[in-house]
């Protein structure tokens, strides 16, 4: 269950073969290979140098190692930049994003395309069927380093060419974008320009459509890679290696086309990259937030339909963050182990060596920077093979009992219009999800339109555009549903819904949202009755049309409203607030709850218990368990694997 990446065109060659014994002897089974090597596969056009790769997989073979390959896209090498400048990337001022690091080019550009199928289908045709070769990994990362749009000329080629097959003629895109607004109206495609550059905010119905257009690109772009992989080698999986809060683009369509996701967890990088406050990144800043990486683990096993990977996990240090702490000792065993009681298939750390040139330097790795000697990492990672090996199989993953559904065109929505600034969907998610963890619940994450019939709870923290198949679903989810502010807000076209928010909602909630109101920091508006706290950043002014309130804000508003067996509730809740509806969803629903303190989480996989302590104290656990690995108390950084007593 354990998996490393290597970049043997890092290593004289003299080392590969005592580095693929020692990670055999680790207990590693799966090393990913080659995502950057282009530049070594094909330093000239056409001029394939394979020898080094075929060997590499051979040591790694020989050695009893499974191979997983990536195509080495995220990397166009210099000579074909040069040669073909129209792949590069543009920024939002117009500026090309040029050759020097990383994911150097752009999905619109057709050249692109026909160069990466032309590398792709090199490299699948060579290793398609090598013995050693267990799967495959598209390209590296989409989206990171702010890829996932561009601003240039082949960008508008390609948006208007989608805005065509859209909306077929002009009059149909100004009446669907509401054009006819400050004379934006358009004669033809040809006259559609991007959402940039203007003097005040541009159409948000346009800007809109340039996300969605992105994101279908990408999920075409993987697809394009999936058909070469699968026609040249067949019975081998694919993933793609998806990232942390990166929502730029629909990761459930992408992965239509994979065997599995994957995605790259840096716990405590991703402390520095979210919005905590600073002394919640203080407090966490050497173990990590004890729901980021659950939460990815949870979305991305929604994302992979069941099957996930974490491709790379962190083993020690980070090079990226603003700050770069050593995680507190213990913390790489508690992440691997925690990834796989939520349902992982193999953790492969990132890297196995830290290597001492270019930019990634300070970067830990399994090994210590250019040495053949295990980092503290690097021996954590062993500690977790030698408990695997003692340990029986683990048990299957089971449905949790709650799912939330998460929605990507959400966040685009509200990043496009936040009508307040500090209105970020990933956070009213991750909020709402820490909430629900914090009773001891695990959890399911979904895309809109899902099956919702097994939950006993369904959390829809928001859904600014509620589509036929979001809204079915919805309608035959058989247990409770918790809805929160801005949902149904917007129609298919950005545009408020003729029956005003929340839009096809209205007859699951019984609610008609006729303001709404978005709060500075320091302002609150307190809500009491069935649940108590207070309102912020955001509150939606709700009719109550057609259902029964059980929390009123002070001017006698509904905050959270009932209908059936739908909650519906009115706005940002803080901390104390979103702690009782929690609470109050969890008893309405008769879900069997254990409250842990902030510091400890807990996640079952078939009849196994796992409890983590992110904190820096020991945590007893409650009475009735029998311990499997560690013990009734769970020192700090520690975990415990248990089995209820009948
Ligand atoms: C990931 C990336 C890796 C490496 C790593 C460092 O985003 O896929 O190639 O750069 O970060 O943490």
């Amino acid at each position: 269950m354990l998996g490393v990446c290597y970049y043997p065109e890092h290593w004289d060659e003299a080392r590969w073969e005592a580095d693929a014994r020692r990670m055999a002897d680790l207990g590693i089974t799966y090393v990913r290979i080659g995502e950057f090597a282009w530049s070594r596969l094909e330093p000239a056009r056409g001029q394939f140098t394979f020898g080094w790769l075929d060997r590499a997989m051979d040591v790694l073979h020989a050695a009893g190692l499974r191979i997983v390959l990536g195509t080495p896209t995220a990397t166009p090498p210099k000579w074909l930049v040069d040669e073909c400048p129209d792949i590069l990337p543009y920024d939002e001022h117009g500026r090309v994003r040029g050759f020097g690091s990383r994911r150097h080019y752009t999905f619109s550009s057709r050249t692109w395309w026909r160069e990466s199928a032309r590398i792709v289908t090199a490299l699948a045709e060579r290793y398609g069927d090598h013995p050693g070769l267990a799967g495959w990994q598209t390209d590296n990362e989409y989206g990171c380093h702010d890829s996932t749009r561009s601003w240039g000329p082949e960008d508008l080629r390609a948006f208007r060419d989608w805005l065509r097959g859209r909306y077929q003629s002009a009059d149909q895109l100004n009446e669907a974008w509401g054009s006819v607004f400050w004379s934006m109206e358009v004669a033809s495609f040809d006259e559609v320009s991007l959402p940039v550059g203007t003097v005040t905010e541009p159409n948000p119905a346009q800007r809109m459509d340039f996300w969605r257009f992105h994101s279908d690109q990408i999920a075409a772009y993987d697809q394009m890679q999936c058909d070469i992989l699968r026609a040249h080698s067949p019975g081998r999986w694919i993933t793609h290696n998806f990232m942390g809060f990166v929502s730029d683009f629909d990761h459930f369509k992408v992965a239509e086309n994979l065997d599995l996701a994957s995605w790259d967890s840096y716990p405590i990088g991703f402390v520095e990259k979210f919005p905590f406050s600073e002394d919640e990144r203080n407090r966490w800043a050497e173990t990590s937030h004890p729901d980021i990486a659950p939460w990815h683990h949870d979305l991305y096993r929604g994302v992979g339909r069941g099957r996930f990977w974490v491709m790379e996990q962190q083993p020690g240090p980070v090079n990226w963050a603003a700050w770069n702490p050593v995680p507190k000792p213990g913390m790489v065993r508690l992440w691997t182990w925690e990834a796989l009681a939520h349902g992982a298939e193999v953790v492969s750390y990132f890297r196995w060596r830290q290597a001492p040139f270019a930019q990634e330097q300070f970067h830990a790795g399994l090994n210590l920077a250019g040495q053949d000697e295990l980092s503290p990492g690097g021996t954590e990672a062993a500690d977790v093979a030698r408990e695997l090996a003692a340990l029986p199989t683990l048990p299957a993953s089971r449905p949790a009992p709650v799912a939330f559904v998460f929605d990507y065109s959400s966040y685009w929505a509200t990043m496009i219009q936040p009508q307040g600034k500090d209105f970020r969907y990933e956070e009213l998610v991750f909020r709402w999800y820490e909430a629900f963890r914090r009773l001891g619940l695990d959890v399911d994450v979904v895309s809109p339109g899902t099956a919702l019939t097994g939950y006993k709870l369904v959390v829809v923290p928001t859904m600014v555009q509620v589509g036929d198949a979001a809204r079915a679903a919805l309608e035959m989810a058989g247990g409770a549903i918790l809805i929160g502010p801005r949902a149904g807000s917007r129609d298919r076209h950005f545009a408020i819904p003729e029956t005003l928010a929340p839009g096809p909602l209205a007859p699951l909630t019984g609610t008609r949202v006729t303001q709404v109101a978005s709060l500075r920091p320091g302002l609150s508006q307190a809500v009491t009755g069935a649940v108590e706290g207070d309102v912020v950043r955001w509150r939606d002014h709700a009719e109550a049309v057609d259902a029964e309130v059980l929390a009123r804000f002070e001017d006698g508003g509904a905050a959270l409203t009932r209908k059936g067996r739908v909650h519906a509730l009115m706005g940002w809740p803080e901390a104390r607030l979103l702690d009782n509806v929690a609470r109050h969803m969890a008893g309405a629903t008769g879900l069997e709850t254990l409250a842990v303190p902030p510091q400890i989480r807990l996640r079952r996989r078939g009849d196994w218990w796992f409890f983590f302590n992110y904190g820096p104290g020991d945590w007893a656990l409650p009475r009735g368990f029998d311990c499997l690995l560690g013990d009734a108390v769970v020192p700090p950084q520690g975990l415990t694997i248990a089995r209820r007593r009948a």
